[in-house]
């Protein structure tokens, strides 16, 4: 979800939509914002995407000088305007991110107590504890401290009040991020400084616990932080705002996947020289010579894939033993975690739950946490002990493209830094030579859509690879369901004939993965599929004509020089090829139906 609050002498609305609209790829099944106006909280929201609640709004125009906003991704309740944030009443309104595990305990207390709901939320929770300690109390501040000690979960709450135009917020293992403009006296808050960035130079981080107060007065403004006891707190981050205005547009792309996948070869070519060469170095030295008795990778999705191709590296190329887990399997399989050991979380948010839980399980395990992660100053990135930064920039598109090619390269950076081989001249010239070939995939990206024209009807997709390939396969599968809508699985290409060769027809298509290495074996599996009349198109090595022929499509690639980033190089046209399929079915590629960029939920 997205949140965004605002409080100076402008309008609110239009900072509060900006922001909004830049969060919307982090959850759209519904949209609100409240606005103090005449010294009434209105609410204004609407089930559906952010057009909606813009389109509300453009009747209304409203003007408020204090507002606060949300993009909702469902959890707790059905997506229904209802359902939607702020949820408010005569004195408080609040934004919500994340879970109250005891809200139905609360809940029934509070009707007991005789307190009425209008939503079926647990955020909704959170403003009757707030109402009702009002009531008692008078004092915003002690109210935000009794409801928050109250609640448990992960969450960031945002909150404006009918007494004020204070802006508060609060947060336990949530993103949330508070900003202040002097020069224009404006406090903001939001869950992502990327909503931020042209509004609010200073920026600060609060950590769990921290009641933050945005006040604006009539020359100046200020944001103050409290302990949950109400004295003053330092328990906060400072930063300048650094990111640029090019992040929040598609530039000449029609879409910010596409503007994504083209950013890859400059970015491949910019975190080498980040790490080899330049202040980046000095992290990686510090691997130089290590050595743990077991690795325990985990991430999810996208994140997830590029952990199995960086397993492969620390396996073969230090010999060190890495295991891969899935986030939200790994805390509830009893792993064995031993002293001396490291857990290591990849993730582009940062903020992903069930990463998060495993950090925080490898923590109380007493072993390290090592992350590779592309939000700086993320959850993930606060709690690890060693940061591995992408350096990817924002990703907007739903859809994980550069995110998993700079991880999957940062792991394999780091294995050359165990290994010692970081000066070794091959080492960069093999980099340069990915980036040239990605760049040299871009150019040619209208091949890849004569091959998506030919099967973007069909009923399903079987991805199949073999050894570093495999996880290309899992890859290429997910990127294609997440923003096509189709059934598609990545499988071992050996598994194929231990029961997916069940599947295959002339309507399901079997998209292989094939690298030098192998061959013969994966032709006789192309073999298969052919003969059960199946759709074969093959992503393979140029000049291979022994599997050219037996495919209905051909993508030749030039594997040569790229011994260990050629999975990293095939998977940008498998890239290509969702985005290709995508587009011809008409999905809405950069924000897909039903998912979340950043799931902070478990
Ligand atoms: C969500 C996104 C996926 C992403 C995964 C992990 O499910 O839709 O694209 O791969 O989360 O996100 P992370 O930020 O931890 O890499």
């Amino acid at each position: 979800c997205g949140i965004v609050g605002y409080s100076g002498p402008q309008n609110s609305v239009g900072p509060i939509i900006e922001g909004l609209s830049r969060l919307e790829y982090r959850g759209y099944d519904s949209a609100g914002i409240c606005l103090k106006i005449n010294n009434e909280l209105q609410i204004v929201k609407k089930e559906g995407k952010l057009d909606n609640l813009k389109a509300l709004l453009n009747e209304s125009k409203p003007f408020s000088n204090t507002g606060i906003g949300h993009t909702r991704w469902a959890t707790h309740g059905a997506v229904t305007t209802d359902n939607a944030h702020p949820h408010g009443n005569e004195i408080f309104a609040v934004v919500h991110n994340g879970i109250i595990e005891n809200a139905p305990s609360l809940k029934k207390d509070l009707i007991a107590e005789g307190f009425q709901f209008k939503s079926q939320t647990d955020s909704e929770v959170f403003l009757v504890l707030l109402t009702k300690f009002y009531k008692q109390t008078g004092n915003t501040l002690q109210s935000i401290s009794k409801a928050f000690n109250l609640i448990t979960g992960n969450s960031a709450f945002v909150i404006t009040e009918k007494a004020s135009d204070k802006l508060y917020a609060i947060k336990r293992s949530a993103p949330l991020v508070v900003g202040e403009n002097k020069d224009n006296r404006e406090a903001f808050v939001s869950s992502d400084p990327f909503a931020l960035v042209g509004f609010a130079p200073r920026i600060y981080f609060p950590q769990d616990g921290v009641i933050c107060e945005g006040v604006v007065t009539a020359n100046d403004v200020t944001i103050n932080f409290y302990e949950l006891d109400l004295t003053p707190s330092s328990r906060y981050k400072f930063q300048a705002n650094s990111m640029s205005m090019d992040t929040t547009t598609k530039g000449p792309y029609e879409h910010y996947m596409l503007k994504e996948i083209h950013e890859q070869p400059a970015l491949v070519d910019k975190l080498a020289a980040f790490y080899i060469k330049n202040e980046g170095r000095k992290e990686l030295d510090s691997l130089k010579g290590f050595k743990a008795p077991a690795w325990h990778l985990t991430a999810c999705g996208t994140a997830w894939h590029a952990g199995l191709v960086i397993k492969n590296y620390f396996e073969q190329i230090n010999r060190q033993r890495a295991d891969v887990d899935i986030a939200s399997e790994f805390r509830y399989r009893e792993p064995i975690l031993n002293k001396g050991e490291v857990g290591l979380f990849i993730s582009q948010s940062g903020e992903t739950a069930d990463t998060l839980a495993c950090q925080e399980l490898c923590k109380e395990k007493g072993i390290e946490t090592f992350s590779i992660v592309n939000t700086e100053g993320s959850t993930l990135f606060r709690n690890s002990d060693k940061n591995f930064l992408i350096h990817a920039g924002v990703e907007i598109g739903v859809a994980s493209t550069k995110a998993f090619t700079l991880q999957a390269l940062t792991g394999y950076l780091m294995s050359r830094a165990m290994e010692g081989t970081l000066d070794d001249p091959k080492l960069f010239s093999e980099i340069q030579l990915l980036s040239n070939r990605i760049g040299e995939l871009c150019a040619q990206s209208d091949s890849l859509k004569e091959v998506a024209e030919k099967i973007y009807t069909k009923k399903g997709f079987i991805f199949t690879g073999r050894g570093k390939y495999f996880p290309i396969a899992l890859e290429g599968a997910l990127k294609l369901k997440e923003i096509a809508y189709v059934h598609a699985e990545g499988y071992a290409a050996g598994e194929l004939k231990h029961g997916p060769i069940a599947l295959i027809d002339e309507n399901i298509v079997n998209i292989a993965v094939v690298g030098p290495e192998l061959l013969e074996k994966t032709v006789s599996n192309v073999e298969e599929v052919k003969a059960r009349r199946g759709i074969m198109v093959v992503v393979g090595p140029k000049n291979s004509p022994e599997i050219e022929h037996l495919a209905d499509a051909y993508i030749p690639l030039d594997f040569n020089g790229l011994p260990n980033l050629s999975p990293l190089y095939v998977n940008v046209a498998l890239q290509f090829l969702a985005y290709h399929i995508a587009k011809l079915k008409g999905t809405d590629i950069d924000k897909p139906r039903n998912l979340a960029k950043s799931v902070t939920v478990e």
